[in-house]
């Protein structure tokens, strides 16, 4: 392609390709930022969601749902279920035999984010905790690892953008 081919979409060309009403719950890949602490990646990850019919699954801490409204950018709100504790539903989802628990994470054992096929099943991406990452009780409850390769000399990256390029990997969107 060439530079004279690219023509910058209008807002009117957007409207046309986007859905006229927000996708309703299909429940069948759910991003979980299961221990938060910053509104701004939850408000990032929503619409991070609401781009690649994700729903997202987070506890209803007494701050989140503030978060949420202020950090939801979008005119239609995206699908957000409450989990109420966050290790009982991640049991209850473990449990599910139509669901796949994959965890993003630095770990040893995890699949490179190249290598990590789309979702063909119910698909729940649970997200550590933003300073101490997923806790061990939750790790025991993955099915799958999914580890971003980085090459600077950061540690880890914000929680925000590897969810969404795990989600958009999942989704089967890149
Ligand atoms: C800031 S990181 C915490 C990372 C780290 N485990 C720690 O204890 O410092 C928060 C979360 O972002 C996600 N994350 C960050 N960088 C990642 C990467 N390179 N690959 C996969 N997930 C990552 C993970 O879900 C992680 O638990």
């Amino acid at each position: 392609m060439t530079a004279s081919t690219v023509r910058v979409k209008s807002p009117r060309d957007l409207r046309t390709e986007r859905r006229p009403r927000t996708h309703s719950c299909w429940d069948h890949l759910v991003a979980a930022p299961l221990w938060p602490l910053h509104g701004a990646n939850l408000g990032t990850l929503l619409r991070t969601c609401d781009a690649v019919g994700a729903c997202l699954a987070v506890p209803k801490l007494p701050w989140v749902p503030d978060a949420l409204a202020r950090g939801n950018t979008l005119r239609k709100p995206a699908c957000v279920h409450w989990t109420g504790d966050q290790l009982t539903w991640l049991s209850r989802q473990h449990a599910r035999k139509d669901t796949s628990v994959v965890g993003a994470e630095l770990a040893d054992g995890a699949v490179r984010l190249a290598d990590l096929p789309a979702a063909r099943t119910r698909t729940v991406l649970v997200l550590g905790h933003e300073r101490d990452g997923i806790p061990p009780e939750a790790v025991e409850l993955l099915d799958l690892a999914v580890e971003i390769p980085m090459i600077g000399t950061g540690a880890s990256l914000n929680v925000a953008v590897a969810g969404s390029l795990v989600l958009y990997r999942l989704a089967g969107l890149l």
